[in-house]
């Protein structure tokens, strides 16, 4: 049998074959084409994609609404506060009630604990697909961007790569787990050796670290845990350093920012850059604090790839439009 991408929800990368995966990169690559040259690609004429934003986007909402227009449909976009959710409508209703409307749902959901529950939730009911705009666990239009990135800066042969995913201090918000647990189960089913470095205490959730262990394993990589960021950064090839929460440091927000603010050495720097090999890129999915996270030299500089990275989304967002919303008839 073929590949089949019709009709699937998008809600983790690891419910999608290496195949299926190479699939909607090589999508993305040539819708990619068709942009630059400015051919139609319009393959979901007159469908529509009702988008529900819990959570506040930039990237995310106008890759997928513009990716929408530019595959010949119209995406909605929804705030909670603004529907029925907001009387507590049930997820069954809300997921039958618009998937008989239209040809997908999209939601972004990233409260700790509720988001990913939610989205599986709404997919139970939902006879259309379910896309994951990012939710609390995962967020798989952002590793997909990142994957692309990647092989447009090495040639496509990730083997052997080392990449760094290293958490770093942050005051705009308790930023999601969901960037660094997809890349770190995604990145090794590509080859690639992974170091993950972050202070102690700002674990990923144990269930995703299992489940990253165990793709290294099937693919004969490294995933290496460190505690030093300076350390963890020589020889790479890749750093991408961000914030991520650190749910398990504390149970409010204050406790969590109080343990954040022990670290803000936890900066990528153009000394800890120089750690890395010469040719090393840095990303970063944005929105960055700047001069926390990474300083003005380094996002700025020689090794940012980051709107490289963030005009992937949109490509890598269409292809996954265009293959679970369209595909065969
Ligand atoms: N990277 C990303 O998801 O960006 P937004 O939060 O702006 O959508």
């Amino acid at each position: 049998m073929g590949i089949e991408l019709r009709n699937r929800d998008f809600i983790t990368t690891q419910d999608f074959s290496k195949n299926e995966l190479d699939l909607m990169l090589d999508v993305s690559y040539d819708l990619k084409k068709k942009f630059a040259l400015g051919e139609p690609t319009r393959y979901l004429r007159d469908k529509t994609l009702f988008m529900i934003f819990y959570d506040e986007s930039t990237r995310t909402r106008n890759s997928i609404e513009a990716g929408m227009t530019q595959l010949g449909g119209h995406a909605h976009f929804l705030a909670p506060a603004h529907m029925q959710l907001a009387h507590g409508e049930a997820a069954k209703d809300t997921a039958i009630v618009l998937s008989r409307f239209g040809h997908g749902i999209a939601i972004r959901h990233c409260l700790h604990g509720e988001g990913n529950k939610y989205l599986n939730a709404i997919a139970k009911h939902s006879k259309t697909p379910l896309l994951n705009l990012q939710d609390d666990v995962y967020h798989p239009f952002q590793v997909l961007a990142d994957t692309m990135t990647i092989q447009e800066k090495f040639e496509r042969n990730l083997r052997g790569l080392k990449v760094v995913i290293s958490w770093a201090y942050a005051e705009s918000h308790l930023k999601p787990l969901s960037v660094p647990q997809s890349q770190v189960l995604m990145f090794p089913r590509y080859g690639m050796d992974v170091t993950l470095a972050y202070p102690e205490g700002f674990d990923l959730m144990p269930d995703i670290m299992n489940q990253a262990k165990q793709n290294a394993e099937e693919t004969g990589t490294k995933l290496e845990v460190s505690h030093d960021m300076a350390d963890a950064f020589k020889d790479a090839d890749v750093i991408i350093a961000k914030n991520w929460g650190g749910f398990y440091v504390g149970e409010t927000e204050e406790a969590i920012r109080k343990e954040q603010a022990k670290h803000k050495d936890w900066i990528c720097d153009r000394k800890k850059m120089e750690m890395a090999k010469k040719h090393a890129i840095y990303m970063h999915a944005l929105p960055a604090d700047r001069n926390r996270e990474v300083t003005d030299e380094v996002i700025d500089g020689k090794w940012s790839v980051i709107y490289d990275e963030a005009e992937n989304r949109l490509h890598t967002a269409k292809s996954v439009m265009a293959l679970t919303m369209g595909g065969r008839p």
